[in-house]
């Protein structure tokens, strides 16, 4: 059965879900938020054709998340386009790809380098590197207006995985940032000749990290613990390493940079927000939590049935694809109160869990370090530029399905440009 949703509120254009995939394109809208409430309530389980459900309601997508029948997604490799080659063996090998036993063992193995207190302990490293970064843009922003992005939301996020890989600066800068940095552009066309093909950044990094193995000498680095073997569950093969070495550094930067972005751009969309943050800064925590409720930067994660399942009274047959829109589910009016409201105060209501990080077995690993960084990241801007005022309108990135963030946020310091 094919939908039809409108896609664009404003101009009233309809649009038919031919193939249920097409739920990417309402990450490109400058606010996807009517649509996804359109879509909860017509059906918070909704056919969307070519055999892709979407689930935009808090409970059912938070207990289909933790369904038996449902596993990890193909669609990572399918949306590449790939059936062979480094992509591939990439897509199929990292932890979000993975199901059961398997999934448990390489999980345990990545993340004995994430524990709350390992991620505690690099607190002063993330310290130091927020103020300096946050220091030298409010020195920038005096002179002139200037990019949020890749000055503090993307450098902050980058320096601790660079720092966690034990990558020395100048070849980080040189090999991977190109890979992986904002381009600061909406929209990237993929009709252009000069388009890079999809998961061209992800054969690169494989290939970046094969060579730092093959050439050894990561002693003390994230590379090198990733092969340690555990007495218990054995090793990953060098090819789980590279694989999830890419995840690592994909998924960790790009969501967190988000993060940070999200949050400066919701307190500056929102001045009576910012200003009980300035008199309160103890309230960052809440600012980062309700950012990430409010505006998350992952919006949507996938998974697919193995057995008929019903999910809220609508039958899925065996081998449908879950679309899971996190951007709708954390503004289910059934879960949250005035939803579409940002509160930085908002009381914890019944656990305050999002969806943002995903749910059940492939929780985000890395959820600690990400609230961490974004609480140090804000809290070191306004100190060191509580003045700081946007300084045009915020233009969202259009070149992701499902990463929704500022492509660029320019601010200025009131009065002082
Ligand atoms: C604000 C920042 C972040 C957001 C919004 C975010 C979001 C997510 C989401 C939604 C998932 C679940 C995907 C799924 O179920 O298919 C996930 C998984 C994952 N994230 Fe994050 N993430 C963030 C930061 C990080 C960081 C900093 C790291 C690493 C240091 C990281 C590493 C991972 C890994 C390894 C997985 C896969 C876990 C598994 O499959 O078992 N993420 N993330």
């Amino acid at each position: 059965m094919s939908r039809i949703i409108n896609l664009d509120p404003m101009n009233a254009n309809q649009a038919t879900f031919k193939d249920g995939w097409d739920v990417y394109r309402i990450a490109a809208l400058d606010d996807p938020y009517p649509v996804w409430a359109a879509i909860r309530e017509e059906s918070p389980v909704l056919d969307a054709g070519g055999g892709v459900f979407f689930v935009s309601a808090f409970e059912l997508a938070n207990e289909a998340l933790r369904h038996p029948a449902v596993r990890a997604g193909s669609g990572v490799a399918e949306s590449f386009g790939a059936t062979e080659g480094p992509v591939y063996d990439v897509a199929t090998s990292w932890l979000m790809s993975l199901d059961g036993e398997e999934h448990q063992r390489a999980r345990g193995l990545v993340q004995r380098e994430f524990t709350s207190k390992r991620v505690e302990a690099l607190r002063p490293f993330i310290d130091a590197a927020a103020d300096r970064l946050a220091r030298e843009f409010a020195t920038a922003c005096v002179e002139q207006p200037s990019d949020l992005v890749p000055a503090l939301a993307f450098a902050l996020p980058s320096e601790v995985i660079r720092s966690l890989f034990a990558i020395d600066a100048d070849e980080w800068q040189r090999d991977v940032v190109p890979l992986i940095a904002p381009t600061g552009e909406p929209a990237t066309d993929p009709t252009r000749a000069d388009a890079p093909a999809p998961g061209a950044a992800v054969a690169a990094l494989a290939e970046y990290f094969r060579r730092r193995i093959e050439r050894g000498g990561d002693a003390g680095g994230l590379l090198a613990q990733l092969r340690v073997a555990d007495p218990e569950s054995g090793r990953l093969s060098d090819r789980a390493v590279i694989a999830n070495a890419v995840l690592l550094v994909t998924a960790a930067i790009d969501t967190t940079t988000g993060l940070v972005a999200n949050t400066v751009a919701c307190l500056l969309s929102h001045p009576d927000q910012l200003a009980r943050v300035r008199a309160h800064p103890e309230l960052v925590v809440g600012v980062v939590e309700e950012t990430l409720r409010f505006e998350p930067p992952a919006l949507s994660c996938s998974r697919t049935t193995v057995e008929p399942i019903t999910l809220g009274g609508v039958a899925i047959p065996a081998g449908s694809h879950l679309l899971f829109c996190i951007g709708a589910a954390n503004r289910d009016p059934d879960r949250f109160t005035e939803p579409d409201r940002f509160d930085v105060e908002r009381p914890v209501e019944r656990g305050a869990e999002t969806l943002s990080f995903g749910g059940g077995r492939h929780f985000c690993l890395g959820a600690a370090l990400a609230r961490l960084e974004a609480q140090v990241a804000v809290r070191a801007l306004l100190e060191h530029a509580p003045d700081i005022a946007l300084h045009e309108p915020i233009a969202w990135r259009k070149d992701s399905p499902t990463v929704r963030a500022p492509a660029r946020l320019v601010v200025s310091r009131a009065g002082r440009c």
